[in-house]
């Protein structure tokens, strides 16, 4: 099926993934021409950045891009798609929970473009191994995006929005409480002023294991090991944050449940 090139992107946001997404669409050429942001200081800087227009209402924005991306926080798309008009003019947002169809009335031709890895403004990381996650509502968009998504990524995925909302929990398991709980370690250790280097190697070894099999198959601990002395040893250390002692005992909790009902895979 012969399709538009998607040669000209507008993105709406100036946040972690449109700097990212910005950067990585502009190195593989595709030119981001406008960019439309609430904060325009913030908006400017990253227009600037791309060599894109910044441009104050979202209402102005050309119609004649190939590709509009919106990069807001999940709950402004539907009030900021709102806004816009495209006829035909394909249209996606990057959320990893909201619904395709918040974008039907933008345009005839729709998606979803989730890029599913952590992005924060202070670490950059290449676009090359990310897995993208598409969804189209044609065809030819389907066609489109996965041109785009073969350009900045090998891993390249069709997911449907229950699909994605699925990955989207499962992500939020696998790094961003992964990540709190490394906070939270910090934390206790800042107490007693011992530093949180004592504990990198543990977590990169931690996070190298996955590479090699099924997670369970590398979980130690005491819960684990069914070890009640060690158990409530921590939880009397514990006893002055009562919400991180909840957090140890609900997850201690389902790992003794998870290794009953699985055993140690
Ligand atoms: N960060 C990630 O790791 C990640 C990964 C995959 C997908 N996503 C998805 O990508 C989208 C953007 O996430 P992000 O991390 O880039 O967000 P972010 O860095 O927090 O940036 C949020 C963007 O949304 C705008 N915004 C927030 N509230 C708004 C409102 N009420 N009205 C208008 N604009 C508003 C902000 O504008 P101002 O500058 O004016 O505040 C900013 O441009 C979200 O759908 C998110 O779920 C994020």
């Amino acid at each position: 099926m012969q399709h538009q090139n998607i040669e000209e992107a507008v993105l709406i946001g100036a946040g972690n993934v449109a700097s990212h997404l910005g950067m990585a669409l502009v190195g593989q050429g595709i030119r981001v021409v406008e960019l439309y942001n609430r904060t325009p200081a913030r908006g400017r800087e990253l227009a600037t950045r791309l060599g894109a227009a910044f441009i104050p209402a979202i209402g102005e924005l050309t119609r004649s891009a190939d590709l509009y991306i919106f990069t807001v926080a999940d709950a402004a798309i539907a009030p900021l798609a709102a806004l816009l008009r495209l006829d035909d003019k394909l249209v996606v947002h990057t959320s990893g929970t909201m619904e395709m169809e918040l974008l039907s009335q933008v345009s005839d031709s729709f998606g979803v473009f989730y890029p599913l890895q952590t992005f924060s403004t202070s670490r950059t990381a290449g676009f090359r191994g990310i897995p993208v996650c598409l969804e189209a509502n044609t065809t030819m968009a389907r066609l489109q995006l996965e041109e785009v998504a073969r350009k900045l990524t090998d891993n390249v995925y069709f997911i449907d929005s229950d699909q994605r909302r699925l990955l989207h929990v499962a992500a939020v398991f696998a790094s961003n409480f992964t990540n709190f709980m490394n906070t939270v370690a910090e934390e206790l250790l800042g107490s007693e002023g011992i530093t949180f280097e004592l504990l990198k190697p543990l977590i990169a070894q931690t996070a190298e294991n996955v590479k090699h099999g099924h997670p369970f198959h590398f979980q130690t601990g005491p819960a684990f090991r069914g070890d009640e002395q060690v158990l409530s040893s921590h939880r009397e250390l514990l006893k002055d944050h009562p919400g991180y002692l909840e957090i140890y005992d609900v997850i201690s909790r389902n790992i003794i449940q998870y290794k009953t009902e699985n055993g140690k895979l």
